[in-house]
């Protein structure tokens, strides 16, 4: 039995570290020559006014994340607090459930219902002043 046939809550796999950077290109190239990594994804999600080029690590991503408009919540974040780690995403077998349950538990929620994310995924995000401090979403793929 795989760790992942193991575990028993929701979590399936953690999806995606999602880290704001002021220039992709920059950041990119910084993941490419420091760690030899490869970028398997880039699109702009134009929902969130955000573009994002993925990194693979082994089965999870790293999700450099850029503000394309200044109106999105990923540019008020870097003009806040600077570049950094921006949220987790864990992977779910089924966002709707697990969101329910979140909500169950009294976590609050940012989004009410599932939604189209990026790379054809459904997610949801969930609110860090009640999960000690970490914006939380949740991919289904
Ligand atoms: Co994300």
């Amino acid at each position: 039995m795989s760790p992942g046939e193991a575990a028993d809550g929701l979590f399936t796999e953690v999806d995606h570290v999602a880290i704001a950077v002021n220039d992709l290109d920059a950041a990119v190239a910084f993941y490419e020559r420091t760690f030899g990594a490869h970028v398997v994804h880039r699109e702009v999600v134009e929902s969130d006014s955000v573009e994002e080029a993925l990194v693979a690590v082994a089965d999870s991503y790293i999700q450099l994340l850029t503000p394309t408009a200044e109106t999105s919540t990923v540019a008020r974040f870097l003009a806040q607090r600077g570049e950094g780690l921006h949220h987790v995403g864990y992977r779910v077998k089924d966002c709707a459930v697990a969101l329910q349950a979140a909500r169950d538990a009294g976590v609050r929620a940012i989004d009410e219902v599932p939604r189209p994310g990026s790379r054809g995924t459904t997610v949801a995000f969930l609110h860090p002043k009640s999960t000690f401090g970490t914006l939380i979403e949740l991919v289904e793929e």
